[in-house]
């Protein structure tokens, strides 16, 4: 591959913020789109601006048309509505549902062989629209949610064990809503799982907190969400995709019987490489984690087919 390409749809904070780290990383030239005229050519060009200073040689242009985006390598889409204080991510549904599916369909028009990283909410459901409206294998449609998840209870636990976030391999299940999975024996620091670690009351109540982490964040800010950590997650998997490291990070993926779910969008761990989803990662589960992740694919599902598309 010569110098990769990403499309980051929505310059709103996710998608300036990530477009902004693939630059500074170096991973490809960014497309940034945007509906609103001159918003994403006045982020570029700012973000274009620190470029002597900060040292990276990948470009950026803002644009609000799609020709522009033609032959991307990677599509993140982030435009839409973001949650504001006391919304679910399932608020967002329809709004939302409207939006991405124009988006996706010129998307796809314009580079037919990229792979769509999905950042929208409602995730899950918004991640399988893609799928259909572009008509896209499965494998090239992926929702950042897991890896996002998996990050914040990375960082509550590290927190309690006075360790670095980054010596915690963490492990977040489901949907991208309140019925998440996290699964603590797959969670481990040190190599060692946090079962043998914290009490079951302490663990509980960490796991709680990371189901809130979205929502904690929107109280704190009171006008939008999160998007720091939610561009870091993003940008990963777009690493791991043009770079084909084939790394194993909890991803959004189609499931066809893995985890005994069948034909449902879903998070689960997925090793990405530059196909997309190159293998779905089968953890072993407790009953109780598997009928939660069950209830959390439901729940997905069930909004799935709210939409008429
Ligand atoms: P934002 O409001 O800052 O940015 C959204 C941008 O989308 C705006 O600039 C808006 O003009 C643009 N937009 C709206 N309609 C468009 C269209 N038809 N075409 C092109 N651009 C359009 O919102 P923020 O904070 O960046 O969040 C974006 C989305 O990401 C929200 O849906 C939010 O819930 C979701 N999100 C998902 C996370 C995840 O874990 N999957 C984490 C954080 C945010
Ligand atoms: C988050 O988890 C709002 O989904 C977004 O921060």
């Amino acid at each position: 591959m010569g110098k990769a390409k990403v499309t980051v749809v929505g310059a709103g904070f996710v998608g300036a913020t990530a477009a902004q780290r693939i630059v500074e990383k170096d991973l490809a030239d960014v497309v940034l789109v945007d509906i609103v005229e001159g918003l994403p050519q006045g982020k570029a060009l700012d973000i274009m601006q620190s470029a002597a200073v900060e040292g990276f040689s990948s470009s950026m242009i803002g644009t609000n048309r799609y020709q522009d985006t033609a032959d991307s390598h990677v599509i993140v889409i982030t435009a839409g509505f973001a949650r504001k204080p006391g919304m679910s991510r399932d608020d967002l549904l329809f709004k939302n549902t409207e939006i991405v599916g124009g988006i996706v369909t010129e998307c796809a028009q314009y580079s037919p062989r990229a792979i769509i990283v999905m950042v929208t909410n409602p995730l899950d459901v918004m991640t399988w629209l893609a799928c259909k409206k572009s008509g896209f294998p499965a494998e090239r449609v992926i929702g950042m949610a897991g890896e996002l998840d998996s990050a914040r209870y990375a960082y509550f636990l590290s927190e309690e064990l006075k360790c670095k976030p980054n010596d915690v391999k963490a492990t977040v299940l489901g949907g991208h809503g309140d019925q998440m999975v996290p699964v603590p024996d797959y969670t481990l620091v040190h190599g060692k799982p946090i079962t043998q670690l914290l009490t079951p009351e302490r663990i509980a109540q960490i796991n709680q907190r990371t189901r809130d982490g979205g929502a904690e964040i929107v109280k704190l800010l009171k006008t939008g969400s999160a998007y720091y950590a939610p561009s870091s997650s993003a940008v990963r998997m777009v690493r791991a995709i043009l770079k084909d490291t084939r790394e194993t990070i909890p991803s959004c993926v189609y499931l066809q019987g893995q985890y005994g779910l069948k034909d449902v969008y879903c998070g689960v761990p997925a090793k990405l490489g530059r196909e997309g989803v190159q293998e779905i990662v089968e953890i072993t589960l407790t009953e109780a984690e598997r009928k939660a992740l069950h209830a959390s694919a439901e729940d997905v599902r069930q909004n799935f087919f709210k939409l008429t598309i």
